[in-house]
């Protein structure tokens, strides 16, 4: 019996096809769409992030920043559907605490190319606790559970949630097991966990970095409910690291890291998903993607600091980085800062048009 290993991106991880290869067992072994995925943060991961992280990966899922269902049944979100379900697959994250407005912004938005809806449970910020919404809600399972199927019924995207380990330090294991099981048997079948408990004595972002990180109760998650998928989120510092998780879950989120060095993206598409294509080099990336799309963003009245926030890690661990990102830090958020201000930059970096590590 011989065994033929072939990579096809899917939600389902294996299947057994016989009858076709009467001798062999053929095992499609199927790359979950949230192999790789960048992580949702309010004021980054805006539409232009996205975008110049898709010039880097064909096959990153990334993630909308977070938008209360409000503002998508009653306020001006709707309007920006369309812009934020480009450069896909995109996954609209979601807040709130009513199911049916969660239901209702579900269905909307699904008319306009999102891959999926995910509904966050993991926000430890104030406002969320007056609000109702987000890492709260991990306390009441049942409510999440109504939302997860409110949007399940209201949407033909699949259901994510994003949630913590706990939503105190007291939360216990025999808790979060029944949170995913009623939420499991709600309809999400993918949770993504930020691999570590939030506390509300603490501030948002002290509770990225105080409580401890628990890497082994995620990877005992994926053991526990197999079918389900697991994503894991929390301090992935590089795709080293991100490769070493995948040998226990479905799938990895880097949020801070990517922020800090989006040029770890370049080497995704053939590290995670194995597809052979020229990686380009920081200043191939620069002129031949990114200067053209905030060219076009320009034109359109947008200013250039849009575009730049998000390459300024992009010489990180090089030699030149900081001079970089000086340079960018100066003159493009001057007001009428034109593309110059980008090919000034890249000259003072002098960068060989070799492709690079990543690192
Ligand atoms: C500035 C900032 C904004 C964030 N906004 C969101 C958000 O809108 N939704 C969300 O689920 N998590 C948000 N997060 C949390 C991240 O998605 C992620 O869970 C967290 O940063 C841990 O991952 P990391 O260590 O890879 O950054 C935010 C994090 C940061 C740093």
């Amino acid at each position: 019996m011989s065994a033929l290993d072939i990579n096809i991106s899917s939600f389902v991880f294996y299947t057994l096809i016989k009858g076709k290869f009467p001798k062999a067992l053929l095992i499609v072994k199927k790359t979950s769409i949230h192999r790789y995925c960048t992580a949702p943060m309010l004021g980054i991961t805006d539409r232009h992030f996205r975008q110049i992280a898709r010039f880097l990966s064909s096959q990153v899922l990334t993630y909308t920043e977070l938008v209360h269902s409000n503002a998508i049944t009653v306020g001006q979100y709707c309007l920006k559907l369309e812009d934020n379900a480009k450069a896909g697959p995109v996954a609209l994250q979601l807040i709130g605490c009513i199911p049916e407005d969660l239901g209702a912004a579900a269905a909307k938005a699904s008319q306009y190319g999102f891959a999926e809806i995910n509904f966050n449970v993991g926000c430890p910020s104030p406002r969320g606790m007056s609000g109702n919404f987000g890492l709260c809600l991990m306390d009441d399972a049942p409510l999440v559970a109504k939302c997860v199927k409110a949007c399940c019924q209201a949407s033909p995207l699949p259901v994510t949630l994003k949630c913590r380990l706990g939503s105190r330090f007291d939360y216990s294991w025999d808790e979060l097991l029944r949170f995913i099981d009623l939420n499991a048997h709600a309809g999400c079948h993918c949770f993504i966990v930020h691999a570590r408990k939030a506390d509300m004595n603490l501030d948002t972002r002290k509770n990225r970095s105080i409580p401890e990180l628990e890497y082994e109760k995620v990877y005992r998650l994926k053991e526990l409910y197999p079918e389900l998928e697991w994503v894991i989120n929390g301090d992935i510092k590089n795709n080293e690291q991100a490769l070493q998780h995948l040998q226990y879950v479905d799938g990895v989120m880097l949020g801070r890291s990517l922020y800090h060095n989006i040029y770890l993206l370049s080497e995704v598409d053939k590290l995670f998903f194995d597809i052979e294509h020229p990686i380009l080099s920081r200043r191939q990336f620069v002129e031949e993607k990114v200067i053209p799309y905030a060219e076009e963003g320009l034109a359109q009245g947008i200013a250039l600091s849009h575009f730049v926030r998000h390459i300024l890690g992009l010489y990180q661990y090089q030699t030149k980085a900081n001079a970089w990102r000086r340079f960018l830090a100066e003159n493009a958020y001057k007001p009428g800062s034109g593309i110059e201000v980008i090919r000034q930059a890249l000259q003072i970096v002098e960068e060989p048009s070799q492709p690079e590590l990543a690192k």
